[in-house]
């Protein structure tokens, strides 16, 4: 992937994180999915009353992309996470899905047959620190050890 695209992605990520609704925590996260035709999908983290009901960023774009039928076409994911700042979000540190987030990428990761790129920036965008979800998740259970994905 270029550093174009790659930035792009980021920029994706943090516009998404302008519509988390988050007013629990008041961290605001956004993930964005690159598709294999270049395509951008976004979520946010959508948080609850009820706390442990939260869905984060990273899961809410999954399922943007399942329902599409799309699940076999994720390349790459940038994530950005931060409290809203003067100039959009804040933050300098990158953010690193949770473990619950990497299960969730994985599924989509095994069925586009792709040890996809993740983007973890920080809130502005500045920090990046790129892996592969090998990397993030290794020696994972996905749809392979259930004999579901054809060679
Ligand atoms: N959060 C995400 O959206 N993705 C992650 O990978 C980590 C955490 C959200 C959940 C919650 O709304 C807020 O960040 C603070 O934990």
């Amino acid at each position: 992937m270029t550093d174009e695209l790659r930035d792009a992605l980021i920029e994706a990520a943090r516009d998404a994180a302008t519509r988390a609704y988050a007013p629990y925590s008041g961290f605001h996260v956004g993930a964005a999915l690159l598709l294999d035709d270049d395509s951008v999908v976004t979520g946010a983290n959508v948080e609850n009353a009820s706390y442990g009901l939260t869905l984060c960023a990273e899961t809410a774009a999954v399922a943007k992309i399942a329902n599409e039928g799309w699940i076999d076409r994720l390349v790459a994911v940038a994530i950005v996470g931060g409290r809203p700042g003067d100039d959009g979000l804040a933050g300098s540190d990158a953010v690193h899905p949770c473990g619950r987030c990497r299960q969730i990428l994985n599924e989509a990761a095994e069925r586009s047959k792709t040890d996809i790129a993740v983007h973890c920036a920080s809130g502005d965008g500045r920090t990046v620190a790129s892996y592969k979800l090998s990397e993030l998740l290794p020696h994972s259970f996905g749809p392979k050890d259930l004999g579901l994905i054809a060679d």
